[in-house]
């Protein structure tokens, strides 16, 4: 018996890369799933292999969410969300960015996540709790000037995470974020990739990233950004604490999250 036998989980950006060795890695532990992509023939032959459901949807469309949630009331509800698909702009020169672009980006790896978890925490509720990964990125903690946008968007899952943990972790629902360093995937094929061939760069597999998604999926801990390196464990990273106001009378008038670090644990799921 895998650890997620009877479960349904939801999968975006499931045809390639990292979400399509993250569906499988979680079909391997019993799940069935649901897999969300834009590319409709690759969500098809990803589903067809790992006996799921595919759903061609633009995760930034707010109107493509309720065939998403359709597709898994067919399968008798939800408990994962692994908020995944994500683009790149390639564009170093912010000067040389392009309106379409910067939306596209926006849409798909802001939106996207937003939209998402929006639209499935209830479905979450109703089965009494489950889990939400949102893919970030190491650029959703370090700043990496190769493509300061796509860093803008990683930062903003980063923060929207450890920012809606608490509330949802009243539900018994966790959300974390994964934030790899370069993985081997299509979507850094092109020049990216032939640049870390030519100094001989390791790439991490897929099945790593998916192996820490598992993690978050299976752990009681909410609020993270896990940083997942080659040869290395996945680890939370640990935010430091801004300072806070001098001033007098001011002490213990904050609100602690202000000051605080993430990552508390979130009741049993499922409780
Ligand atoms: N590859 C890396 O080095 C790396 C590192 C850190 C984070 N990430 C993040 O991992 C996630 C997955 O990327 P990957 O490397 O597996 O890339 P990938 O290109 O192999 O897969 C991304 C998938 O998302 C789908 N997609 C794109 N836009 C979509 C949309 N609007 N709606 C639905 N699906 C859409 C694509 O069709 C594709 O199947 C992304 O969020 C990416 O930013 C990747």
């Amino acid at each position: 018996m895998g650890a997620l036998e009877g479960k349904v989980a939801v999968v975006t950006g499931g045809a390639s890369g990292i979400g399509l060795a993250s569906s499988r890695r979680l079909v391997a532990e019993g799940a069935s799933v649901v897999v969300v992509d834009a590319n409709g023939e690759g969500a098809e032959k990803a589903a067809s292999e790992l006996g799921g459901v595919a759903v061609q949807a633009d995760v930034g469309d707010v109107t493509h969410w309720p065939r998403v949630l359709d597709a898994t009331r067919r399968l008798g509800g939800m408990d994962i969300a692994y908020l995944n698909a994500g683009v790149t702009t390639g564009e170093e020169d912010i000067v040389k960015l392009t309106d379409e672009q910067y939306r596209r980006i926006l849409s798909v790896n802001v939106d996207g996540i937003v939209f998402g978890t929006r639209a499935v925490v209830p479905e979450l509720v109703a089965r009494g709790g489950g889990a939400i990964v949102a893919t970030s990125s190491l650029a959703g903690i370090v700043a990496f000037s190769g493509d300061p946008i796509y860093t803008l968007t990683k930062h903003a899952v980063v923060g929207f995470v450890r920012a809606v943990a608490p509330r949802l972790s009243e539900n018994h629902i966790t959300i974390n974020a994964i934030c790899p360093g370069l993985v081997d995937t299509p979507l850094i094929d092109g020049e990216i990739r032939d640049s870390l061939a030519g100094v001989g760069f390791p790439l991490i597999p897929a099945e790593a990233v998916a192996e820490a998604v598992l993690g978050c999926v299976l752990g009681d801990a909410t609020g993270q950004a896990v940083v997942v390196q080659l040869g290395r464990e996945a680890v939370p990273y640990r935010f430091g604490r801004p300072p806070g106001p001098r001033a007098p009378g001011v002490e213990g008038r904050i609100p602690p999250e202000w000051l605080a670090d993430s990552g508390q644990p979130a009741p049993p799921k499922g409780s």
